[in-house]
């Protein structure tokens, strides 16, 4: 079984080809990608319209690219997954609105897959694939989840965020000490030259006693400190929210403390859920997932608490084609529906920007189509 994935639900057009034959793990055959952060760079974040158009230049020559990379013709896919939701509505139908149209072309199935769902298997492509059940660590730009996962389908929310998710908390403090959009991996490359012990910020919610996040203080605490700093050189008042009069090491000891701050929090947390469940495997997955910070400390964390932690392959961090591909051949093999089974039988699709990943376990039955 041959699937096509599509994935444009923010700023990343991922095209990408598995093969989901037999029981075992699909298996990526071609995958290709192009990132807009260029584009946006300009603007300090995503501009929806641009990112549909972006993504409506890019996903065609993606396709061929990927059909050319596993030398197979269009007629050899058996089924098309895409990016149903969450994301942004323009750039979703982009996907949307490929995947159905070739699936009505060609006859074939098409599956609308959960972003999120998509992160969560992804380390299942990776060399060291994760088993069932495991606690997932889903910590990307617009959310900051712990689930517990049974099997494909499976996934019960355990806590989340109440406010901003943990990428959010980092583009915002990257944004307030003047870094470039996207702020996650810039923070994290300056955090490298600076020393968290300088400046202590928040731990929020470290001990609620629950499994739920808020970020939403610490840019408070960061513009705070960006503020006092800047006054403090100038000699006089700062302009609010300019870094500029901040020396390179007093930002870098800024960003090293903001980024010790959101990954003590993530670690403890999801400790917490690891022993909540009695669950020893964890797997991380989400663009912050890319983190060096994060996986040191984590690794660190787990080793100690005899708790096995998976990844996903750093390039499939960040949003791909592969992760959906993968998703879709995943609960195919488990015989579960098709999320959107009216687009499966009459081809008609739509998109869901905000959509519960909680909502899937309670949506369909295995074994139906
Ligand atoms: O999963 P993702 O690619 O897109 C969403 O579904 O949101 O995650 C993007 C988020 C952004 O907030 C970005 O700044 C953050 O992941 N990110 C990082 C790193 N790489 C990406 N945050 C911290 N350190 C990184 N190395
Ligand atoms: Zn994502």
């Amino acid at each position: 079984m041959l699937i096509l994935g599509i994935e444009s639900s923010c700023d990343e057009t991922g095209v990408a080809l598995v093969d989901a034959s037999g029981s075992a793990t699909p298996r990526l055959l071609g995958h290709a990608l192009h990132s807009q952060i260029e584009m946006h760079q300009a603007y300090g974040g995503v501009v929806p319209e641009l990112a549909s158009r972006d993504h409506i230049r890019r996903v065609l020559p993606l396709t061929d690219a990927v059909l050319a990379q596993a030398g197979l013709p269009l007629s050899a896919l058996s089924a098309l997954a895409y990016t149903r939701g969450p994301g942004l509505a323009g750039a979703l139908l982009v996907g949307a609105g490929l995947a159905c149209a070739l699936a009505y072309a060609r006859g074939l199935p098409v599956l609308g897959v959960h972003h999120l769902e998509g992160h969560l298997l992804s380390p299942f492509l990776s060399a060291d694939p994760p088993e069932f059940p495991f606690v997932a660590l889903l910590v990307s730009g617009g959310h900051t989840q712990l689930m517990r996962v049974d099997g494909v389908g499976r996934y019960a929310l355990l806590g989340e965020t109440i406010d901003d998710a943990a990428g959010e908390a980092f583009d915002k403090s990257a944004k307030l000490l003047g870094l470039d959009y996207p702020g996650g991996p810039a923070l994290a490359r300056l955090a490298q030259q600076g020393h968290a012990s300088v400046f202590r910020f928040p731990r929020p919610l470290l001990h609620s006693g629950n499994l739920d996040f808020s970020f939403a203080g610490l840019k408070t605490a960061v513009l705070t400190q960006v503020k006092r700093l800047a006054h403090a050189r100038l000699d006089g008042p700062a302009r609010s929210g300019l870094a500029d009069p901040l020396s390179l090491q007093q930002k870098a000891d800024v960003a090293a403390g903001v980024q010790a701050a959101i990954v003590d929090v993530l670690v403890s947390k999801s400790l917490a859920a690891l022993s909540a469940t009695g669950l020893r495997r964890l797997v991380v997955a989400g663009g912050v997932g890319a983190n060096a910070c994060l996986r040191e400390q984590l690794n660190t964390a787990c080793a100690q608490a005899g708790v096995r932690v998976h990844y996903p392959e750093l390039h499939l961090c960040t949003d791909n084609g592969a992760m959906i591909a993968l998703a879709a051949g995943l609960r195919a093999q488990a015989g579960l529906a098709f999320v959107d089974a009216p687009a499966a039988s009459d081809y008609c699709f739509d998109v869901r920007p905000r959509w519960p990943l909680a909502e899937l376990g309670s949506q369909e039955t295995p074994g139906s189509t």
